[in-house]
């Protein structure tokens, strides 16, 4: 029991408890996903303007039997057509990774099934590869990733055996720029969503928010390309204090602007820096996940970049954007995460450091 997982496979029970989802999947053979239960706990956040951790570790503890029972049964699974276990490990909050990771190792004991732990992030970057008529993962390698989500951005070159960072934001993620963005504007949680209606309606051209430049010699880049880091905390500033000067109230469509400019803003810090990876990768495939994936603005850019750059663009379906155990028990299949003793043995990691040039996560 708990052997090295190969491929190709099989069933896999996925769970996903990194943030304030409860997911559990069953997905067959890495790509055809044959349930994907999410329970959402975004109301009983939104009161605090963010997500509280010790909250969403309460509620994973009380939705997971649930959402894993539910998606055994909308799969049409018995236990024993389940041929592995797979769960987050990290990164995300440590309260609610806990639930999912010792859940999954104890059915694993349980069930005499393998066990596999999965990086959310390059879970994240699996997610363009789900369902029917996506390409396959294997077969679309060598091709350059972004993640785009409440708690990451980041690029990568995703290789035969690796995933190797190219750039990645040196504060705010964009999801979270969104989210801080939406508390000043005073459109509630969570901001991405509110922002991407609000914009709908907007002039972008209405406030020019500086594009954040990052410095080469910023120590916080480390090894990366400076013009493939992001930076969103000035942009939030910038909008505080445009607000300040500016703000008359909410009759004249100007809201809207305010917040078509600032999205107009992230977008195109997004799309700039990914134009940028193809180009210096000389991959022809960008592949996106992340919550902030779902931004109508941002995928209309980026098909607008792919088509100009002749550039094949994958993006994850909008079922699978948002946290979702999908990709989870999608990515598990894939040969690509840590199984065996070791990811039995392995403790939450809350955050992992992916420095420039090595290994996204201990795959293979
Ligand atoms: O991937 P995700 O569900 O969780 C993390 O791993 O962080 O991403 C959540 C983030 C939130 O910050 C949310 O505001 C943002 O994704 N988001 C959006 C949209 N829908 C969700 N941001 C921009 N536009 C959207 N339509
Ligand atoms: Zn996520």
């Amino acid at each position: 029991m708990n052997d090295a997982v190969s491929c190709p496979v099989m069933n896999i029970l996925g769970i996903e408890t990194s943030c304030d989802e409860t997911s559990a999947a069953v997905v067959r053979n890495g790509t055809d996903v044959l349930s994907n239960i999410v329970k959402s706990q975004v109301e009983i956040h939104a009161p605090y303007g963010g997500v509280v951790p010790e909250i969403a570790s309460r509620n994973h503890l009380a939705n997971l039997p649930y959402a894993v029972n539910h998606a055994m049964k909308e799969a049409g699974m018995d236990w024993k057509d389940i041929d592995a276990i797979a769960a987050t490990y990290g990164p995300g909050l440590a309260s609610s990774l806990m639930v999912g990771l010792s859940t999954a190792k104890s059915l694993s004991w349980r069930l005499g099934k393998p066990f596999i732990a999965v990086d959310h992030v390059a879970a994240h970057i699996y997610s363009a590869f789900l369902g029917e008529n996506s390409p396959l993962f294997e077969e679309t390698i060598p091709f350059v990733a972004l993640v785009v989500s409440g708690g990451h951005t980041s690029l990568f070159k995703v290789e035969e055996d690796r995933n190797i960072l190219l750039g990645q934001t040196i504060d705010d993620a964009a999801g979270e720029a969104f989210d801080k963005a939406a508390q000043l504007l005073g459109l509630g949680y969570p901001g991405g969503p509110a922002i991407d209606r609000m914009s709908r309606g907007g002039n972008r051209d209405l406030v020019d928010f500086a594009e954040p430049r990052i410095k080469p010699e910023n120590q916080l880049i480390g090894e990366l390309d400076a013009d493939l880091c992001f930076s969103f905390s000035g942009l939030k500033t910038a909008l505080m204090y445009y607000l300040k000067d500016h703000f008359q109230g909410e009759n004249d469509g100007f809201p809207a602007s305010v917040s078509a400019s600032f999205q107009e803003a992230v977008v195109s810090a997004i799309v700039k820096r990914s134009a940028r990876a193809l180009e210096v990768t000389g991959t022809g495939v960008l592949a996106v996940g992340g919550g902030v994936s779902l931004n109508t603005r941002l995928r209309e850019q980026l098909e607008d970049i792919s088509k100009k750059m002749n550039t094949r663009l994958l993006l994850a379906d909008p079922d699978y954007c948002g946290d979702n155990a999908a990709m989870i028990a999608g990515i598990a299949a894939s040969g690509r995460c840590m199984s065996g003793k070791e990811a039995m043995q392995l403790d939450v990691q809350p955050s992992i450091n992916y420095i420039a040039g090595t290994q996204i996560a201990n795959c293979k």
